[in-house]
């Protein structure tokens, strides 16, 4: 287990995604409903930037091939790609995220919820 910061909660818009490379892999952190997840960046079916894809609420569709993918489970949710993706745990604390960057592996994750943290890091509240 290696958590590290990957940014702010304030960096990632909901709805939103953003690229982390501080780990061994790239890693894409996106924003849904309230909820911080983490995922690989490359897309398996040919190695696109997933924080560079379109997503569309818990759904992020590769810009490449229109591969699409559950962010939440990692899921591959049709043609063409063959494989989901692999998904790392997440926390936030005080108002930043943070990515266990070993945890990588193709299974569901919780996220972790924003409520509560945005502008803690600024000396809000
Ligand atoms: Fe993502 Fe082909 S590179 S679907």
């Amino acid at each position: 287990m290696r958590f590290l910061r990957a940014c702010s909660v304030g960096e990632v818009a909901l709805g939103g995604v953003k690229l982390f490379e501080g780990g061994a892999e790239r890693i894409a952190i996106f924003h849904v409903g309230g909820r911080m997840y983490a995922t690989q960046d490359a897309c398996p079916h040919g190695q696109w930037s997933l924080s560079e894809s379109h997503v569309d609420g818990e759904v992020v569709e590769c810009a490449l091939h229109n591969g699409r993918f559950s962010i939440c489970s990692g899921k591959r949710l049709g043609p063409p790609v063959s494989r989901p993706l692999r998904t790392y745990a997440v926390r936030v604390e005080e108002g930043a995220v943070w990515v266990d960057v070993d945890s990588g592996a193709a299974e569901p994750r919780p996220g972790a919820p924003v409520a509560g943290e945005i502008g803690v890091s600024d000396g809000v509240g």
